[in-house]
């Protein structure tokens, strides 16, 4: 049995969904504060040098694990598993991204609720002529109010789920055709703003020239958890877009697109950001709250700012939204593929486990700011964001690589890849067999032990 819905009407509607999948807070939140915390260009370099020999050969494999399986992830896994192993237990790999995509939704809809409160925050003036310290209060407050982030979690929550029910999917997706290159504009004339009235110079140096003795064994590991994090990989979320994928469309070439979109945009927010935090004295390694906190300075001080604030965090909400969606996607296909039920029971079902377990989330902000479980530096946000980017999602990432490169047979890798290039073919498959494993699991290694 083929997955319950249609293929996608077209290569690009594929492509769109799969870039809006990437491109999200992992790029605008998450990829500033992790350059910033993590040295700044050290980071970068790693961070593309990650996306380049580990993250591009991995989501070439879960693409095509995902098309030849053509089922939910842990069905997929399974069934390629007892063809090829002789052992459906590779079933567990689609099983432990079901749990994994639960926990990284859960801190997910929590940041995009930031985003979502910051919408008419914005419009309403709230940060007109507001330096450094006035962004870092009022992000603080935010912080703060439990109610308040529980609020807009609920509604991104809330929203996730009627977009993933609602069969509203086409309608969105063919809405962020246009809503994402003009979050990709509004990027671009951020970067324009930090070269006039932030300190472009500095901003530029501190994420393009690395230096390298700042990095260890803690940068790579950062770098490449965030890798797989901002292209969706290591957790089934391609396994279930592939196993919707049209048989004539390239996977290598749609692999391609989407990490050039989504490095251009991590890229781009960087750039934003960095100008500003050093024009305003803010701190580069800020946290979690880094664009919160710069991003808003411009919109302050920039004319029409009020609106142009509110359109940019409406469109990276936008963003978060068809990411959020393909978190939820793959373990609502095991749900219904697995168990059976209404898709609608599954996506309310699946939905408020999330939410719930989002509640760790809002409280690491506030009422437990300063609890530190297994004490050392990380809040029990940090905690849930470095098990699941940092250890599960390499983890998966690697076992499907595994996968694909020992496992499945050579010729059907060969097939779904597509003959037209027999050298990259070859390259493709040294790196998922060796240098993707390795690297991984040498990183994993040294920070764990
Ligand atoms: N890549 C998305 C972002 O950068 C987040 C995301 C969506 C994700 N699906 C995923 C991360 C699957 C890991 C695995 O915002």
């Amino acid at each position: 049995m083929v997955a319950q819905h249609a293929a996608w009407s077209s290569r690009f509607a594929f492509i769109m969904a799969a870039v809006g999948s990437a491109v999200g807070l992992g790029n605008v939140w998450k990829f500033p504060y992790m350059a910033g915390s993590g040295g700044g260009a050290a980071f970068v370099l790693v961070y593309l040098g990650c996306v380049l020999l580990v993250g591009v050969p991995i989501l070439v494999a879960e693409l095509m694990l995902g098309r030849r399986g053509g089922r939910d992830p842990v069905s997929t896994m399974a069934t390629l598993g007892a063809q090829h192993s002789g052992s459906a237990a590779w079933g567990l790999v689609g099983g432990a991204g079901v749990v994994t995509a639960l926990f990284v939704l859960s801190f997910y809809s929590v940041i995009a609720g930031w985003a979502l409160a910051y919408v008419p925050k914005a419009l309403l003036g709230g940060f007109a002529g507001a330096d450094g310290a006035a962004t870092q209060a009022t992000f603080g407050a935010l912080l703060g109010n439990p109610l308040a982030l529980l609020g807009w979690h609920t509604a991104f929550m809330a929203m996730t789920v009627f977009v993933v029910a609602g069969g509203v999917r086409g309608g969105v997706e063919r809405a962020s055709t246009w809503l994402m290159p003009a979050l990709f504009a509004m990027l671009l004339v951020l970067v324009g703003y930090g070269m006039v009235a932030g300190d472009f110079a500095r901003g530029a140096a501190y994420l393009l020239q690395p230096d390298f003795s700042k990095i260890d064994g803690g940068v790579v590991l950062a770098a490449a958890g965030q890798a797989f994090f901002s292209l969706s990989i290591g957790l089934g979320t391609m396994l279930a877009y592939g196993s919707y994928l049209p048989a004539g469309v390239s996977i290598p070439r749609t692999s391609v697109v989407i990490a050039l979109c989504d490095t251009a945009c991590a890229v781009l927010a960087g750039l934003a950001v960095f100008p500003i935090v050093f024009a305003f004295g803010l701190d580069p390694s800020e946290g979690p709250g880094l664009v919160f906190v710069t991003l808003p300075v411009a919109f302050g001080q920039m004319p029409a700012g009020a609106l142009f604030g509110a359109v940019f965090f409406a469109l990276l909400v936008v963003a978060a939204l068809t990411s959020a969606v393909s978190l939820l996607e793959p373990v609502v296909a095991w749900g219904t593929g697995r168990h059976g039920g209404s898709r609608g029971a599954w996506c309310l079902g699946v939905g408020t486990v999330a939410w719930a377990l989002g509640f760790l989330t809002i409280f690491s902000f506030n009422l437990w700011a300063e609890v530190r479980p297994l004490g050392g530096e990380r809040t029990v946000f940090d905690w849930i964001d470095y098990l699941t980017s940092s250890v599960m999602l390499p983890l998966g990432g690697v076992l499907l690589a595994l996968f694909a490169g020992w496992l499945l047979p050579r010729e059907v890798a060969a097939a779904e890849f597509g003959a037209d290039d027999a050298a990259l073919f070859r390259v493709w498959r040294f790196l998922v067999r060796v240098v993707a494993p390795l690297s991984v699991v040498g990183v994993l290694l040294d920070r764990l032990l």
